[in-house]
């Protein structure tokens, strides 16, 4: 798929099936992850953690549930795959490095997911809420000094993905020639 056909097919993805993903497939998006670009080229501040497991899945979902005092709180949609993209912040003043880091990484993930035909929605609200406390920190052996920062889901879409009009005028626009 060309890229800008790829870009008009990404969209947030919110209804799964229950199928697991390929580890080929997998391999495909962590790549995408591993070719982002991250500030200063500090690869070793970012960590990636995939979860696949069920039972953490549902403790995520349950931990979401409850910060969010939301019995029906479903952050995931199902999907069967969740990728959490932590970063290590050495300068507070730098926190802003972490989320363009995580953002960068996402969306490379987010196009290569699309163009193999997998769905894939952005994830920062659980995050945000404190979904993710320290013993689920644990569990999910997120690294020292490493806090999560933003999640992605991916999955097969239960609608195929199918390119999109994108209206160019979405986003203000100045310019100064
Ligand atoms: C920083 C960021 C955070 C987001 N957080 C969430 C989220 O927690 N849950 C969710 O369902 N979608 C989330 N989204 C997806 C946006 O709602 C979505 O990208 C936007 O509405 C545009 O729709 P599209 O992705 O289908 O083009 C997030 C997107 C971004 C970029």
């Amino acid at each position: 798929m060309e890229i800008l056909k790829t870009i008009k097919t990404r969209i947030s993805t919110r209804s799964y099936k229950s199928e697991q993903i390929t580890n080929e497939e997998l391999d495909k998006v962590l790549f995408a992850a591993n070719a982002a670009p991250v500030g200063n080229g500090l690869y070793e501040n970012v960590h990636l953690t995939v979860v696949q497991n069920e039972e953490l899945l549902h403790k995520m979902v349950k931990s979401t549930a409850e910060v969010s005092n939301n019995p029906d709180a479903n952050p995931f949609y199902g999907a069967p795959t969740v990728i959490i993209v932590s970063c290590r912040v050495t300068d507070p003043a730098k926190i802003s490095s972490a989320y363009a880091n995580a953002g960068c990484i996402i969306e490379n993930m987010s196009l290569a997911a699309t163009d193999i035909g997998l769905g894939s929605v952005y994830l920062l609200g659980f995050i945000r809420a404190g979904a993710i406390n320290d013993s689920l920190k644990k569990e999910l052996g997120i690294p020292e000094n490493f806090n999560p920062v933003s999640a992605m889901t991916l999955g097969y879409p239960t609608e195929k993905l199918v390119e999109r009009d994108i209206p160019t005028n979405r986003i203000s626009t100045n310019y100064i020639r």
